[in-house]
């Protein structure tokens, strides 16, 4: 039986009571830890609240730079979006916060970690095989799996236990947020045939008016400047979300593929991950050699379906990110984004001093490099043996 135990704690509801129902339950000792990937609040008010529930150590961990370093730019470097749309919001940040709760185990000489997810997601799959992935010693306790409470129960021990919560009448819906979007379920949501209403929305209310143009500056594949001016890169996505998401821009609904075998209708905000994205894809339509850009684009529905199921560190995701990293030895340069109202966002124009676009050669202006007379050898040859075949075909059936 575990003796002290690291809990993943929000400052929601469940994990609140998880607190107690640990200490009651299981008769453990609780290590709260809070890690902040960019999803906003007070932090210190969420670590108070954790003592207040009956932590024996509550602990936060400002994680957002090192989310940006090295969750979100190996996921944006592989262009990766789940089912071709969602760009992993929860399933990038869950490994990391697994990293923190296995430190501070490790700290703390706890033996077990413990988190607030339900048996219905997909972030019980990434805390427990990220867990396992990194501290297969260390036991993982679910007690929202395992307790059985409805939202009222909860609400109930809560109450009865002293335990500071804020749930008054609050929304319907289950948030997720990180630097890379936010997350939407439940509620009217859970109806595929209902339309998101605006209220759902938090990043993408349309407030701009006037068009608007952001050049964004990549080295190997990393977002680095904004208009020329160097951020770090969690202030760039920060910066990204904020422009994008004032057109409105952004917005994904979606019926998707759980891990764990059901299908549930998804509503994202994701205004600055999408952007950045479709400005990195683009730029690698420029500086990528075709057979690497072919093979990479094969491979990407792959590395998101890992790190969807919750396999961030497994040895193919591993393997797949040196091929990735490896790819981006020339993905430098810049991408324009332009805004217009309503909800609009592209890619207006791109440039890489490095890029292998070759005026000479594409150009249909009469003086260029490109040597005419080779086209003819090498088509001839390309069609020679769909030509062989149709002249037997036409031998045969005259
Ligand atoms: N469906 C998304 C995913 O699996 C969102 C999960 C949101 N998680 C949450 N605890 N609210 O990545």
């Amino acid at each position: 039986m575990p003796k002290r135990v690291v809990l993943a704690y929000s400052g929601g509801l469940d994990t609140s009571v998880a607190v107690r129902w640990l200490m009651e339950e299981m008769g453990v000792e609780v290590i709260a830890v809070a890690v902040d990937v960019g999803q906003g609040g007070d932090f210190e008010a969420i670590r108070q609240r954790a003592l207040a529930a009956g932590a024996a150590e509550a602990v936060v961990v400002d994680a957002k730079q090192e989310y940006a370093r090295d969750f979100v730019v190996p996921a944006l470097r592989a262009n990766a979006k789940y089912e071709g749309k969602y760009p992993l919001v929860s399933a990038l940040s869950r490994p990391l916060i697994v990293k923190h709760l296995v430190a501070a185990a490790r700290q703390h000489g706890a033996d077990a970690v413990s988190h607030g997810c339900t048996g219905k997601g997909n972030d019980q799959v990434r805390f427990e095989v990220s867990t396992r992935a990194l501290a297969p010693d260390l036991e993982v306790i679910a007690p929202v799996r395992t307790w059985g409470l409805t939202r009222e129960q909860s609400i109930e021990y809560a109450q009865q236990h002293g335990i500071p919560i804020t749930v008054t009448k609050k929304s319907p819906y289950s948030i997720d947020q990180n630097l890379w979007g936010r997350t939407i379920e439940c509620g009217i949501l859970e109806d595929p045939w209902a339309q998101p209403p605006e209220e759902v929305f938090e990043l993408t209310t349309p407030t701009a008016s006037d068009p608007v143009e952001v050049v964004i500056r990549f080295e190997q594949g990393v977002p680095v400047a904004l208009d020329d001016k160097p951020l770090p890169l969690d202030q760039l996505i920060g910066e990204v979300t904020r422009i994008v998401g004032g057109y409105g821009w952004g917005r994904l609904d979606m019926v998707e593929n759980r891990r764990v075998g059901i299908k549930s209708r998804e509503v994202y905000e994701c205004p600055g991950s999408l952007a950045l994205l479709m400005a990195h894809a683009d730029l690698e339509d420029l500086t990528l050699e075709r057979d690497l850009a072919h093979e990479k684009s094969r491979l990407e529905p792959r590395y998101a379906e890992l790190v969807y199921d919750g396999l961030w560190y497994s040895p193919l995701k591993q393997a797949l990110d040196a091929f990735v990293e490896k790819s981006q030895e020339f993905v430098t340069g810049e991408v324009r984004l332009r805004c217009e109202m309503p909800g609009r966002c592209f890619v207006a124009g791109r440039r890489s001093e490095v890029g292998l676009y070759d005026y000479s050669l594409a150009t249909y202006e009469a003086a260029d490099a490109f040597r005419h007379a080779d086209a003819d050898g090498f088509v001839r040859l390309w069609g020679l043996g769909v030509e062989t075949w149709a002249a037997r075909q036409a031998r045969r059936n005259p």
